[in-house]
């Protein structure tokens, strides 16, 4: 924890939007536990939780903020001399509270101090810390009572639009994630394997003070959509999906997808549908801009593919119908993305609340019910655009799923790209007042300059 970079304005404008409104009704929020790794003394390192880092900005395990009215409270266990003595100095709590803006109090007195208050919460994501959380409240925490609802929009709606101190932050994580890929594109080469290629990226992050936003996915088989083994040798003729994002110091995300291909040069058949990625992808940049519906960004990225995948004689038909039956989803099944932020799918702890306007729901139709997002854009929300095409066998091999494609599907046409099994582009937009701002542009991203960063 650096106390030094916090933005302590910031910090304590977000803590007073969010009190303003909540009508000054108190909330509390819990940075969450360590988790065990093997056994309660080994841990994974300590993220602590995305609400309490954007009203806080310091990740202390176990502590918790109390809002009540204008008093912003971070409770937190004080330092003992064996905590000295295995973890080093920690900064006592008049420098936490001179850097956060936040009053400080010991943790053993929050009980009396939220006793009988009906405090707000959102429910953490760990369970010793729901635990400590439920006896805290002296109440279930498992649907969000009314004022926690209120406590759920009031946050979605200031974490929606991004403030300067997080745009700064994104651009961070775009900058350390940016080092990543290139990293990446430098170290593939037939004959090594995906961890080679993963430790190239995570070292480049790593070495600006960042982690990971997410498990990396490094892989040459893309068509595995969350695929986390990295054991595969790359081979000459293999296209290497890289799905790897940062985590800037302060907690936030980069999310980035690039696809290259392990000898340095795409095989025609495999440039021929990158080409038609990319230009799904900039059809869905370029819809990007205030007022427009997420969904139908989803859709321009769907008719940029399904438009290619006719020129190419993979599918046939008219483009509009093959879109609206969900044709184009046999290779695109997922969402062109999603909310960007603390956290990676930003507040996805909150369910659709956070990524659905209200009154929308997920579609039932495959592909469509992936999508992750559908509210109206506005200036200053961060998203991804994701789109991706897969050759995937449980759908391709599944006649009642491809059955909606019908003559329209030519098996042989396709046939020809076998040597296509996962290609996704995937970038982080800030939406401006008239478009989009590329913050990941400075990857490479067409075929020549992908070529010529592998070389
Ligand atoms: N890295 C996960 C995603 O792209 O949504
Ligand atoms: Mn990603
Ligand atoms: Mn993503």
């Amino acid at each position: 924890m650096t106390l030094s970079n916090l933005n302590t304005d910031a910090l304590r404008a977000r803590r007073e939007r969010l009190a303003g409104k909540l009508g000054g009704a108190p909330a509390l929020l819990m940075a969450g536990a360590p988790r065990p790794r093997n056994y309660p003394a080994t841990t994974y390192p300590f993220r602590a939780s995305s609400h309490f880092l954007y009203l806080t900005g310091v990740a202390i395990p176990n502590a918790a903020l109390l809002l009540d009215g204008a008093e912003a409270t971070i409770f937190a266990a004080p330092h003992t001399a064996a905590d000295e003595l295995w973890d080093g100095p920690s900064p006592g709590p008049a420098a936490l509270a001179e850097a956060t803006g936040c009053a400080v109090e010991p943790l053993d007195a929050l009980p009396a101090r939220v006793a009988g208050l009906e405090a707000a919460t959102l429910p953490a994501v760990d369970l010793p810390t729901r635990v400590t959380q439920k006896k805290l409240l002296g109440r279930a925490l498992d649907a969000l009572a009314p004022r926690d609802e209120a406590l759920a929009d009031a946050m979605i709606a200031l974490r929606l639009v991004h403030d300067d101190a997080a745009l700064a932050e994104l651009r961070a994580a775009a900058e350390g994630t940016t080092a990543a890929h290139l990293a990446g594109m430098r170290a593939s080469r037939p004959g090594v394997r995906e961890h080679v290629v993963r430790a190239a990226m995570e070292h480049a992050a790593m070495e600006r003070g960042m982690a990971m936003a997410y498990t990396p996915i490094v892989t040459v088989h893309g068509e595995v959509l969350h695929n986390n083994v990295y054991h595969h040798e790359l081979a000459a003729g293999d296209l290497l999906l890289a799905d790897v994002g940062a985590e800037s110091e302060g907690g936030w995300a980069g999310d980035v997808t690039r696809t290259w291909p392990v000898s340095g040069a795409f095989s025609p058949t495999q440039r021929a549908i990158y080409d038609v990625v990319l230009a799904s992808q900039r059809a869905a940049i370029d819809a990007v801009r205030p007022g427009v519906r997420y969904r139908d960004v989803h859709l321009a990225a769907a008719r940029g593919l399904t438009v290619g995948l006719v020129e190419l004689g993979i599918l046939s038909g008219d483009v509009d119908e093959l879109v609206a039956d969900g044709v184009h989803a046999l290779f695109f099944p997922h969402g062109v993305g999603h909310l960007l932020g603390l956290d990676v799918h930003d507040m996805e702890d909150l369910g659709d609340r956070a990524g659905y306007a209200p009154g929308r729901r997920r579609s039932a139709q495959f592909g469509l019910s992936y999508l992750r997002l559908d509210r109206d854009l506005v200036e200053r929300m961060a998203v991804t655009i994701e789109p991706g095409f897969y050759q995937v066998p449980a759908i391709l091999g599944d006649e009642a799923r491809t059955a909606v494609a019908g003559d329209r599907l030519d098996r042989a046409t396709l046939a020809k790209f076998a040597d296509v099994r996962g290609i996704r582009i995937e970038d982080d937009i800030v939406v401006t007042a008239d478009g989009a701002d590329v913050l990941t542009a400075a990857i490479p991203k067409t075929a020549a300059a992908v070529e010529e960063a592998c070389a």
